[in-house]
């Protein structure tokens, strides 16, 4: 049945700058702030990943630092080894995500190593932030397709899902990290993970490359999934994935869900002020829809 309320996980600061143009350190703390203000509730800040690979990123601990929070935010982090996750740990982050993929090609790319390897370099962060009390989410790129492998069998993206989940992760967010999936498949592929994970524990992670984005959403709410990745205007990309557009964006996804009766605790007309703010700094028109109908009117 379909959720009567869904969280949001607004991954626009991260996942939105790390494939943008650099902004200003500035700019980044207004958007969090802004992101708050809307009653975004949980908030990916930034990566403490290497600054050699993702430049972007490379002031997250001063971001971090710079915001003021809003109490009850989750204020997140991506943290793929022990070096990132004392780095989050030094600035206060109060949820940190490791990130591991579907694809051995797409893990070598993004994270420099195989899938096993990985989940050896996520077990001491996960031990570390246990005994800090800190919850850890965990990825699974290229659920719905690998720019370098193409198919990916929904096997292997339940075995990845539920060792992250086995491994202690509390949340497992399924990432179309190239935008590529369709509705019947999306939902094939949540309804298998569903079969060893919670749903209550599973999120979705749809980039909109393809425009379908929003139609993957829809088709598996009925499933009862209730977490929701998205990033503010459709900012951003994958830096290891060519081609891959912006996450699907949270106007877009706040606007769908109230229609359909599920509640967000978003406030739509300062989410499309917060998108529409930040594009002022990278000279874009928001990639929304509804930010772009709302600032017409
Ligand atoms: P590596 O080169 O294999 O690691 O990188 P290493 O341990 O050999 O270290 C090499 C150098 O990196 C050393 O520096 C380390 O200090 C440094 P050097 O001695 O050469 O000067 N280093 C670090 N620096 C800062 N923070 C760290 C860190 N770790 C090592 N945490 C590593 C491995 C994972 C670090 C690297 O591959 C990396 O940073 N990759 C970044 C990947 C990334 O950020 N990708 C984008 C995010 S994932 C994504 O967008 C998908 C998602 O949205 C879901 C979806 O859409 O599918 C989540
Ligand atoms: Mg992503």
């Amino acid at each position: 049945a379909l959720p009567h309320q869904v969280k949001i996980v607004e991954v626009g600061p991260r996942d939105g700058l790390q494939n943008e143009q650099a902004v200003p350190l500035a700019a980044k703390i207004e958007l969090v702030h802004a992101l708050a203000q809307a009653g975004l509730q949980v908030i990916e800040t930034g990566a403490f990943v290497s600054p050699k690979w993702v430049p972007q990123m490379a002031d997250s601990a001063a971001v971090f630092s710079g915001i003021e929070r809003t109490p009850g935010v989750t204020y997140a982090a991506l943290t793929p080894n022990l070096q990132g996750f004392q780095a989050a740990m030094a600035v206060q982050a109060d949820e940190v995500a490791v990130f591991a993929a579907a694809s051995e090609a797409f893990s070598q790319a993004n994270i420099n190593c195989s899938i096993e390897a990985s989940f050896e370099r996520f077990m001491p962060v996960i031990e570390a932030a246990q005994a800090n009390h800190i919850r850890v989410r965990g990825y699974v790129s290229c659920v719905l397709g690998c720019p370098y492998q193409g198919d990916v069998p929904i096997a292997d993206v339940v075995r990845v899902a539920e060792q992250l989940w086995r491994m202690g992760c509390y949340e497992i967010s399924l990432g179309d990290t190239i935008g590529v999936g369709t509705p019947l498949q999306a939902q094939r592929m949540l309804g298998a993970v569903a079969e060893r994970v919670p749903m209550e524990n599973l999120a979705l992670h749809f980039h909109n490359t393809y425009g379908q984005a929003l139609a993957n959403i829809a088709s598996c709410l009925p499933l009862g999934v209730a977490t929701i990745d998205s990033a503010v205007a459709g900012l951003g990309g994958c830096p290891y994935a060519k081609g891959a557009s912006g996450n699907v964006a949270t106007e877009d996804v706040v606007y769908m869900l109230h229609g359909m009766g599920i509640q967000t605790g978003i406030q739509l007309n300062q989410l499309v002020q917060a998108g529409a703010a930040i594009c002022t700094h990278l000279g874009q028109r928001p990639r929304s829809n509804v930010a772009i109908a709302e600032l017409a009117k």
